[in-house]
């Protein structure tokens, strides 16, 4: 018995911070891992069958093409998988009356805003990324009833590839870093997005709908990177300078802060991105 639930994309940062979690906390709960290589979920039969042949009450969808810089070359890809992948859990999910609890991205606005966006404010992608992510959304909300999107930002954790790490491995080999200081957000560590899913969950939290799911507060990449900086006393922080651009093909928003006073309906404390920061950090040395 207990709740049954499938986490799929689970060799990704957020699959497995959630095992990670899991291992840790289990009781009652039920999860079931599978990596790209053992579900596609662009893959209506492989999806299917899973779904036939098992019970689940949840799916976590943490598979993505999250690749923002290549998305705009592969965009058939990014749809493929954030849109069309997103379309098959949906039907499925929705046929086996699975509550679907997907992560989606602050890249649906277009970053013209002047404050935090809510979870109604109007959508706008500016890059393929972004685009392919709302068309997710829309499929979801097209053919569901109990579902949850999370909308998140600037993810990191001790997995995969992410600012944090990349800073760091920098720091440690005591290079000068120019760092973009032109746009700002909210970083958000994979470890409070996993707990947020978990308490959804424990609690049997049946708001459905789309939330915004950052800690509290905003910064630059470049205040973001010097944020970093100060875990590691032996590095210079001066040898971090801001830029205003850096080469890429996405445009990115400038201001892409979420507004998350609605996910304070699900009664947990909600953090300063710094102080999951430090968490994050402690956890890697
Ligand atoms: N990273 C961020 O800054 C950020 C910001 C906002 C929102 N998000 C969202 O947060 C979620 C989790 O992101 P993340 O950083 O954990 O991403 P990630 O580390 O890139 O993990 C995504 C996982 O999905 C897998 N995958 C790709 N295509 C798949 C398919 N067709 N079927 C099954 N699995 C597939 C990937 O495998 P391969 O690596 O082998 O392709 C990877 O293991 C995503 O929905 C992302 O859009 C991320």
């Amino acid at each position: 018995m207990g709740t049954n639930v499938l986490v799929t994309g689970s060799n990704g940062q957020l699959g497995l911070t959630i095992k990670e979690l899991y291992e840790l906390n289990d009781e009652g709960l039920n999860f079931t891992f599978v990596s790209k290589e053992e579900l596609d979920i662009s893959n209506n039969q492989e999806t299917t069958k899973i779904f036939t042949q098992n019970q689940f009450d949840y799916c976590i969808n943490c598979a993505a093409y999250t690749n923002v810089e290549q998305a705009e070359v592969d965009v058939d890809e990014a749809f493929k998988v954030n849109a069309e992948g997103v379309q098959v859990l949906a039907h499925v999910c929705q046929l086996a009356n699975v509550v679907l609890i997907h992560i989606s991205t602050d890249y649906v606005f277009d970053g013209e805003a002047q404050q935090p966006y809510l979870e109604s404010d109007v959508t706008k992608p500016i890059n393929q990324y972004g685009k392919s992510k709302l068309k997710g959304e829309h499929y979801i909300q097209e053919i569901m009833e109990r579902y949850f999107i999370l909308r998140t930002s600037w993810l990191y954790s001790q997995y995969g590839k992410n600012f944090l790490k990349t800073i760091i491995s920098r720091i440690d080999k005591k290079e000068n870093l120019k760092v973009v200081n032109s746009q700002t957000g909210t970083p958000t560590s994979a470890a409070f997005l996993a707990h947020i899913i978990f308490q959804i969950i424990k609690t049997s939290f049946n708001y459905y709908g789309v939330y915004h799911a950052t800690p509290n507060g905003k910064t630059t990449w470049y205040a973001f990177a010097k944020e970093i900086a100060k875990h590691f006393k032996d590095y210079d922080s001066h040898k971090i300078q801001p830029v205003d651009d850096y080469p890429s093909r996405a445009t990115r928003p400038k201001y892409s802060v979420l507004n998350n006073t609605k996910l304070k309906t699900l009664n947990l404390a909600i953090p300063n991105w710094e102080s999951e920061l430090s968490k994050t950090i402690l956890s890697l040395k």
